[in-house]
């Protein structure tokens, strides 16, 4: 199997080098590198050159670390071309992770190809214009993939989060859409809220979340105070998945405050790379990466993020050492 591998910029390359060393512990995959961001702007002109995209698109998994100004131009535009439409953010508070909620466990599933990410930003005599496109089908997909998703992980309730009262036509349309794909999948229980209230939910008494459907931008927002309820940037995973592609990637970005400092928490990138193996069929590897990062926390080891001292490949080092006991 063939892996598009992409580090990018900042802390990306510094977590890459901790995935790309577990992998190589459990799995005999083709780990195929290639550049993207910032840097490759600053090298080739093009932040996404055409080398990297085709080969993603000829890949069995994108695995991405990060991107830094240029991530608009790299890894939401690579969502868009390689229509991976769902993105799947889990946020779960883990053994031995000081946090707001321990227990926590909810799932944001956020639209990936449409909304005011297209990108479609125009400006005429001082004005700024951005054109926010929501359709039913990307609307009814998401949907019905994250009901799909509750059933399949055994999650008993989606809640969407929209502005539908002020958004009246876009936001409108993906309630309406959630709402009657919700009346299809009557073992799962749904409800909305309005996204600003829906924050304050999350903040004051998130354990009323299971998974959230929601659009794009919201959806990113969304997936950071998530992170932040559970321990941070620094913990948390994602996948982006679609027909035939899927591409995996921290929800974190380049954090070029800590770049280069060698401390970046590589958590976020390995339970990414779980998430990579177990859709690549690799489940029991998955398992085995998700217990030994998370021994490795509840044994008091971690990176500054998490209150530890360890080093990012520290940090790892104490992660294939326990790969190796289990
Ligand atoms: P960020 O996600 O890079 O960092 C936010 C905060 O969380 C920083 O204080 C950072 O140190 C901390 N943090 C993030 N990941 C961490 C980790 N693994 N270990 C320990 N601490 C961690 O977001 P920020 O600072 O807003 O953006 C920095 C750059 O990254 C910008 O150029 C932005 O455009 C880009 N970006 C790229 C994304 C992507 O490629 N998917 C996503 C978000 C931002
Ligand atoms: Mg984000």
């Amino acid at each position: 199997m063939k892996i598009a591998v992409i580090p990018g910029d900042g802390i990306g390359k510094e977590v890459m080098s901790s995935a790309v060393e577990v992998l190589n512990e459990l799995v005999d995959l083709k780990l195929e590198f290639y550049e993207a961001g910032d840097e490759a702007l600053q090298k080739y002109g093009k932040a996404l050159p055409d080398e990297t995209l085709e080969a993603c698109k000829k890949s069995d998994a994108v695995l991405f670390g990060a991107a830094g100004e240029t991530a608009a131009d790299v890894i939401v535009r690579l969502r868009q071309e390689l229509e991976t439409f769902a993105n799947v953010r889990p946020a779960r508070a883990m053994r031995g992770v000081k946090c707001l909620y321990p227990g926590l466990d909810v799932v944001v599933i956020r639209e990936n190809t449409e909304c005011l990410y297209k990108g479609w930003e125009f400006k005429e005599k001082g004005s700024a214009f951005a054109i926010r496109l929501i359709t039913e089908t990307a609307s009814e997909r998401i949907a019905r993939f994250a009901f799909e998703f509750a059933r399949k992980e055994g999650r008993k309730k989606v809640t969407a989060l929209h502005k539908a009262n002020v958004m009246k036509l876009t936001c409108g349309t993906f309630r309406d859409v959630c709402r009657r794909v919700a009346r299809e999948y009557k073992d799962i229980a749904f409800n909305e809220y309005y996204i600003d209230a829906g924050c304050m939910f999350l903040v004051m008494d998130p354990f009323r979340f299971d998974v959230i459907v929601t659009t794009n931008m919201f959806g990113d927002i969304v997936s950071d105070l998530v992170a932040g309820l559970v321990g941070g940037l620094g913990i948390a995973p994602s996948a982006n998945v679609g027909e035939k592609h899927a591409i995996f990637e921290p929800v974190h970005g380049a954090a070029f405050d800590i770049a280069g400092k060698g401390i970046a928490n590589p958590t976020a990138m390995l339970l990414t790379t779980a998430m990579m193996l177990r859709h690549l069929g690799f489940s029991e590897e998955a398992k085995k990466v998700e217990i030994a990062v998370e021994d490795t926390i509840a044994s008091g080891k971690t990176t500054p993020d998490l209150g530890g001292k360890l080093k990012t490949s520290e940090f790892t080092r104490e992660v294939v050492k326990k790969l190796g006991e289990i």
